[in-house]
């Protein structure tokens, strides 16, 4: 579980001389999430791959007919491990809960030097892909957008959204309780599609097809903001123990380009324990036509 965010003990694993304890006491650094549980809202639309409302007018928008949902071993065990982690900031974290704070001050900043960009980017619709809990869409979105969507593959989570966002959710658009492999969203509808701390769980051939559709599903001017762990090696990291993939910058960067996108802001999150991966929030628009 530490290993989703941890290069230490990731390289540490691997070599097999585990040492726990040095990354487990990055745990307790830093704040403590203090997000409170509000009263359960009940009228928020979740809409899954197997159990879709008949009358869900998402239905046929929230899933790709063509690219009928994709299964195999390596998004199967992902989904088995989530499955077992404990719906909460810390679970979403990998045990680095205390982090969340400089994380949400991280992404905000940057969103908002995106704001000043031009061509402008408008603030009606996002949508939270990877979303958990709604960690991000809580602390980051609701306060910048009129209405946020979620992905989310685990329906526990997905479930527990109702409640996390508590007295937010008036602003909550649709949960899609889906894997972002089999995600389309319907086209012109955000103005930013935020990916975080997900895209390691989706294949290369995958996250290039993803990124092609969610350029699609941009309002204009829109954007796609990637916020990912990277390797410091270079090298792709296989983790097992979650079923991810955790890419060097060099791999994103080639795939966004096969994806017809171009990177217009960068900037790597700072403020976060040492030992952890290095984190990068990428701003990318469509490649103009000429
Ligand atoms: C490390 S947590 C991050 C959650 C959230 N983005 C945050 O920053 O708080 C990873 C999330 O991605 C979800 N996930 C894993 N594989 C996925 C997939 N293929 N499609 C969509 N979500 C997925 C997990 O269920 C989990 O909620």
């Amino acid at each position: 579980m530490f290993s989703v965010f941890c290069e230490e003990l990731f390289a540490e694993k691997h070599a097999n001389q585990l040492r726990r304890a040095s990354c487990q006491g990055m745990e307790n650094a830093g704040e403590s999430s203090t997000d409170d549980i509000s009263e359960q809202i009940q009228d928020i639309k979740i809409v899954t791959t197997n159990n879709l409302a008949e009358d869900s007018p998402v239905k046929e928008e929230a899933t790709d007919s063509k690219d009928s949902n994709k299964e195999s071993p390596f998004y199967d065990d992902a989904k088995k491990y989530w499955s077992k982690v404990p719906a909460t900031v810390d679970g979403m974290l990998g045990g680095f809960g205390g982090i969340s704070y400089r994380d949400i001050k991280g992404s905000s900043s940057f969103l908002k030097d995106i704001f000043k960009m031009k061509p402008t980017v408008e603030r009606r619709t996002a949508v939270d892909c990877g979303a958990g809990i709604g960690r991000v869409t809580k602390s980051l979105l609701f306060p910048l957008f009129q209405t946020v969507d979620m992905v989310e593959q685990d329906e526990n989570f997905a479930n527990s959204a109702r409640e996390y966002l508590g007295g937010n959710a008036s602003q909550l658009g649709t949960i899609y309780n889906i894997g972002l492999q089999n995600f389309t969203p319907e086209p012109g509808k955000y103005d930013v599609i935020w990916c975080q701390w997900v895209l390691s769980h989706l294949t290369d051939e995958d996250l290039q097809a993803f990124l092609e559709r969610a350029s699609v599903g941009l309002a204009k001017n829109g954007v796609i903001v990637l916020k990912e762990n990277v390797t410091s090696s270079g090298e792709i990291e296989v983790d097992t123990t979650d079923s991810s993939i955790t890419r060097p910058l060099r791999k994103f960067q080639d795939i966004i380009q096969s994806a017809n996108l171009r990177i217009v802001k960068t900037i790597r999150q700072t403020d976060l324990p040492k030992g952890l991966y290095p984190i990068y929030m990428m701003a990318l628009r469509p490649v103009r036509k000429s």
